[in-house]
């Protein structure tokens, strides 16, 4: 698991640890590769999160890591 700071693209900071996630799609959350889940922290859905999760899912906390904008400290299960 990881920290992901407050202000923090999920993304760019596990780039900044030498830590790589599958991105196939470049970013642009068409690929579902890029599967995290949010131990802690407050993370919106977005769209395409919605695409590729269910609601249970959902609500257990998965997100596409591509789409993770840290507005406060996450604490993130990298899955893949
Ligand atoms: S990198 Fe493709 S969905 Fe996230």
């Amino acid at each position: 698991m990881i920290r992901c700071p407050v202000n923090t693209r999920l993304q760019d900071y596990l780039l900044s640890q030498n830590i790589h996630i599958r991105t196939s799609c470049g970013g642009r959350g068409n690929c579902g590769k890029c599967k995290v889940r949010i131990v802690s922290g407050y993370c919106s859905v977005n769209a395409m999160d919605r695409v590729w999760f269910t609601e249970k899912e959902l609500e257990e906390g998965y997100r596409l890591g591509c789409q993770v904008y840290a507005k406060e400290e996450l604490v993130v299960d990298i899955l893949i």
